[in-house]
């Protein structure tokens, strides 16, 4: 015996209360529906890169779980592109989107506020003529759909950032432990240093020492990342001088390689900012330059003038970003074509760039170019005040 509207409506909201997970609730909705409304196929298809993708359907043959619609694309990618629903009643319409002999047909957007998530669509009514009931009662689906979709959407990316937040939790915790047990081996490396060694093992300490510091510098990093705030340290120093160290760290790297690590000053800058952090900027561009050469090639790093600002260009001859990645580059996690990319490193780069009022842009021809932008005051103390 058919079910009453009051039935089909506890049912529905019976279901909203006790499912969670999509792939439970919009099937067991969709078949009420199917059931209520007499129609031989029902399908609910939800909008993803795009496009509308099948998400749940009954009285389809199985190949058509997978079917997609790009938006704009037949009755019910244009429903889903223009949020305008479309009811046909014996029509002229002999054959739907996916071939199906079709007499009455009816696609009803999934809305929440403004926003279109989907569409439910209802093919072949009984007696081939959806009432203005039906179609009321096919738009309370949809709604009912809708707002289980927002809810589960909401609910993983609350899950997501609980994730995220623990992540930065428990990263806080390690780089603080880290950070202090560097202090106690830098005090150790300086009583060695007041030692009288000899002056070979002097400079290995002293290269101790310095990797020691950088490490250190690097858990204050990821301090600062977890607080999403970068205490900054200002020190003077020649650009020049800068980029010779990054220089000599960068032919330890490629040693045994063909791979070239060009400097060019066009202007040796007098910088004040945080030296350190600088540091890591640029090194951080160079290493990933560095991972982007497969073989053989260049990275050219060069620095000059630009009114109140000091240009850093790092530029290689790597395999390049695909333009599906260049806006993904800064998200923290994003990581691509690595086995050991932790993904932060970027994440950061930006981070302290703009904790020093400037930006960073990149630019990217896959298979010939890539080239990273840095805009940073030379003066980071003057820009400071004028900020307060
Ligand atoms: N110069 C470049 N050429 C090509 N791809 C690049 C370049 N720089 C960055 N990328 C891409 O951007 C991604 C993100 O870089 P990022 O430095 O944030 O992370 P990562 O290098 O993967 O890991 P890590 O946290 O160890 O730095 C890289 O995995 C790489 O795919
Ligand atoms: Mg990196």
């Amino acid at each position: 015996m058919k079910k009453d509207l009051l039935e089909v409506l506890v049912e529905i909201s019976e279901k909203m209360n006790s499912m969670f997970e999509l792939h439970n609730l919009l099937p067991a909705i969709i078949n009420i529906a199917k059931e209520y409304l007499g129609v031989k196929r029902i399908s609910l298809m939800l909008i993803e890169d795009e496009m509308l993708k099948m998400y749940a359907h009954a009285g389809f043959e199985v190949e058509h779980a997978s079917v997609r619609i790009p938006l704009g694309d037949g009755i019910a990618g244009k429903v889903a592109k223009t949020g305008v629903e479309v009811t046909m009643n014996k029509t002229d319409i002999s054959r739907d989107a996916l071939g199906y002999q079709t007499s009455s047909f009816m696609s009803v957007p999934l809305k929440k506020a403004d926003k279109i998530l989907g569409v439910l669509n209802l093919t072949d009514k009984e007696d081939d003529f959806f009432t203005e009931d039906d179609v009321k009662i096919a738009r309370y689906i949809a709604s009912q759909c809708a707002l289980g979709v927002d809810r589960f959407n909401m609910y993983s990316d609350m899950r997501k950032s609980e994730n995220l937040r623990v992540i930065g939790m428990l990263n806080s915790s390690i780089a603080h432990d880290i950070k202090n047990l560097l202090n106690i081996v830098s005090s150790y490396l300086e009583l060695m240093k007041m030692e009288d060694v000899n002056p070979e093992m002097q400079d290995y300490i002293d290269a101790i020492f310095s990797e020691v510091k950088r490490i250190h510098g690097l858990t204050l990093d990821i301090l600062d990342f977890s607080r999403q705030s970068v205490s900054i340290h200002i020190e003077s120093f020649k650009i020049s001088d800068l980029f010779n160290e990054i220089k000599k760290h960068a032919g330890i790297m490629t040693r045994d390689t063909d791979i070239h690590v060009e400097v060019t000053v066009l202007d040796d800058l007098e910088m004040k900012v945080d030296r350190a952090k600088i540091f890591r900027v640029i090194f951080n561009l160079v290493s990933n330059a560095i991972d982007a050469i497969q073989e053989k090639g260049t990275v050219i790093l060069t620095a000059e003038k630009d009114g109140e600002s000091c240009v850093i260009r790092v530029r290689d001859t790597g395999k390049g970003i695909c333009r599906e990645n260049i806006g993904k580059l800064f998200q923290p996690f994003f990581t691509s074509g690595k086995s050991k990319g932790t993904g932060l490193g970027l994440a950061i780069v930006k981070m302290i760039v703009e904790a020093h009022c400037g930006n960073i842009e990149v630019d990217s021809e896959e298979g010939v170019f890539t080239e990273f932008t840095v805009r940073i005051p030379y003066n980071y103390e003057s820009i400071k005040e004028l900020h307060k």
